[in-house]
């Protein structure tokens, strides 16, 4: 069986430099304008690095990650824009199925199919899902997020009991920030959790390649006319603490 080696991906320069410094016998080797980080993480070979942000980014981020460095799983995390109204800043959805929102092949193909492989949805492979839940459960639990994180932060962003879900995720490339997009996608995509702009890149590529992955999201905003406002502090302040713990609890 081929050895194990995770690549770890990030939507933030800020949250890769956290996960960076998991790494034992680092090394750095730049290609494409990416930088990619090989070390251990708990005796475990990863390769971490930030994608840029999109779905062309993201797909030759994972490619590269496939073919020059022989990764066998990838673990996506960063944030997104919430869809289901029960879903809160703070919150946590591990992927259960990617959908590319903007891929629209009509009259040729239905909607939202992807050329020749003839699926709209792509499943994150059931063993990261498990794995992946439980260390974001025991993130999330009480005391251990508020040891990571300090409370004024949390109570700036109303982050008071924050919940993991597993489910559906939309990927494309636009950032959510009017309401009346939110409902159009939710009409059209009912089972979708959250919005952002890679996962479902990042799955197709595992998908063709047949390697293992998975996409976890914490909210960053609700996809609407406040998203903007909330982002680029949640990211400095919560994302970058949850990543590194999640990747802690993964790799543990
Ligand atoms: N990532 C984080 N927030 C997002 C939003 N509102 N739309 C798309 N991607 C996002």
């Amino acid at each position: 069986m081929a050895e194990r080696v995770v690549g770890i991906m990030g939507a933030m320069p800020e949250e890769v430099g956290e996960v960076v410094h998991l790494l034992t016998d680092k090394q750095e080797f730049s290609m494409g304008m990416r930088t990619y980080y090989l070390g251990k993480i708990n005796g475990v070979k990863a390769v971490v690095v930030f994608s840029r942000w999109g779905k062309v980014a993201a797909a030759t981020t994972a490619t590269a990650l496939v073919l020059k460095f022989g990764v066998t799983e990838i673990i996506f995390t960063g944030v997104a824009g919430a869809i289901n109204s029960e879903l809160s800043i703070g919150d946590v959805v591990v992927s259960q199925r990617l959908i590319q929102h903007d891929l629209d092949g009509r009259p040729l193909m239905p909607r939202y199919e992807v050329p020749l492989l003839g699926i709209k949805y792509i499943e994150a492979t059931s063993e990261l899902q498990k794995v992946t839940s439980s260390a974001v459960s025991a993130l999330l639990e009480k005391g251990h997020l508020q040891a990571v994180i300090a409370p004024e932060v949390l109570k700036q962003f109303g982050i008071e009991d924050p919940k993991m879900v597993q489910g559906d995720i939309a990927s494309g490339d636009k950032f959510f920030s009017k309401t009346e997009e939110k409902e159009a996608l939710l009409e059209n995509l009912p089972t979708i959790q959250c919005v952002e702009m890679e996962g479902a890149a990042v799955a197709q590529v595992c998908y063709e390649y047949g390697v293992s992955f998975v996409i976890i999201r914490t909210i960053s905003d609700t996809a609407d006319e406040k998203s903007h406002i909330d982002f680029p502090a949640f990211i400095e302040k919560v994302s970058n603490k949850y990543s590194v713990e999640m990747v802690k609890g993964i790799l543990g």
